[in-house]
């Protein structure tokens, strides 16, 4: 069925009749609302870009773009369902380094993260941050670190789930560091931050687009972000060299894909509509004042998103494999 149906979307012609979902040439694309699936919960930071990026891409689109949360399993069950959906278009899959790379290290998954998804945009990135619940009698990333070493049990971190952005930079964290943490999955970073600042549990090395408008409140503390420069929107924060831990450097890219199969002219739409949207001064304030670092003109391509997985698959899969990271 699917050979089938994806013979007709490379036709680019409308079937009718009993038996064949009515699949959308291109050429009147797009003819109803389109779906991105999040694969966290709503209101963290992949949430949020997602919603930020859909609702500008509708002004030249011309269609609703409505956010799918299908969360669980370190963002893999909503990457599946994005990849199982018809490639007509109408569902795009949010994701990043965790869910579009580390995922594919982590667990048997039933799709191949390359060979079935057609990369549409590489979207705008940002450090992690090393953040604690107040509590932490700690005021420096060194001070942290002794403490989380002086903990009798491994202090608590909150992840969006095994293979999730702030699970491997949790485990980046303890290799650098030589500190031993206790993983606690959340359905995204937006549960996790508010146990967090309700002191539920100790830590989180978390996006900072995600914890720095709570850091700025003092509902939880910051000690380096892991980038080898400081972020202008919180220049404050120290890198994590600067606060005396080399070597823990990492950055969170995001991305849009769509089901392989998708004809080349709906990709493009895509692309042309994304890329109008992180070009608006609107977007590009909203996103940096969240600590995030908006895409080179010259990575705006497909290609480019699609050449920086592979070098990500190629980077962190030996890594990851290494640290023999086991999904609970
Ligand atoms: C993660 O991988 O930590 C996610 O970005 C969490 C989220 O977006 O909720």
């Amino acid at each position: 069925m699917r050979a089938l149906l994806m013979a007709l979307v490379a036709g680019s012609f409308v079937v009718g009749g009993p038996g064949f979902a009515p699949v959308a040439a291109a050429d009147t694309y797009p003819s109803r609302p389109i779906t991105i699936i999040v694969p966290f919960a709503a209101g963290g930071p992949s949430d949020a870009m997602a919603r930020v990026l859909g609702e500008r891409m509708r002004m030249s689109l011309g269609q609703p773009l409505v956010i799918e949360n299908v969360t669980g399993a370190g963002g893999s069950i909503g990457v599946g369902r994005a990849v199982q959906s018809p490639p007509d278009g109408y569902t795009i899959s949010f994701g990043h380094l965790g869910t579009h790379v580390a995922n594919g290290a982590v667990y048997q998954l039933k799709y191949d993260l390359v060979a079935d998804l057609e990369p549409v945009v590489l979207l705008p990135s940002n450090p992690m941050i090393v953040v604690s619940k107040t509590a932490v009698p700690a005021t420096s990333l060194k001070e942290l670190i002794e403490w989380l070493k002086s903990r009798p049990s491994p202090a608590t971190a909150g992840t969006a789930g095994a293979g999730s952005g702030s699970h491997i930079a949790g485990v980046y964290f303890e290799s650098v560091s030589g500190i031993k943490l206790q993983y606690v999955p959340y359905r995204g970073t937006a549960p996790a931050l508010n146990d967090l600042i309700a002191g539920q549990i100790d830590v989180i090395i978390d996006q900072t687009s995600n914890s720095i408008t709570q850091v700025r409140a003092g509902t939880i503390r910051a000690y380096a972000i892991t980038d080898d420069k400081r972020l202008a929107s919180a220049s404050e924060i120290p890198t994590a060299e600067e606060a005396g831990l080399k070597g823990f450097n990492m950055t969170l890219w995001s991305g849009l894909w769509v089901p392989r199969g998708t004809p080349k002219e709906i990709v493009t739409r895509l692309n042309a509509a994304a890329v109008e949207a992180l070009s608006d001064p609107a977007v590009k304030k909203q996103l940096e004042g969240l600590g995030l670092e908006m895409t080179p003109q010259d990575q705006l391509t497909p290609e480019a998103l699609g050449a920086r997985q592979k070098a990500e698959i190629a980077k962190w899969w030996p890594i990851i494999k290494a640290a023999n990271i086991k999904v609970e």
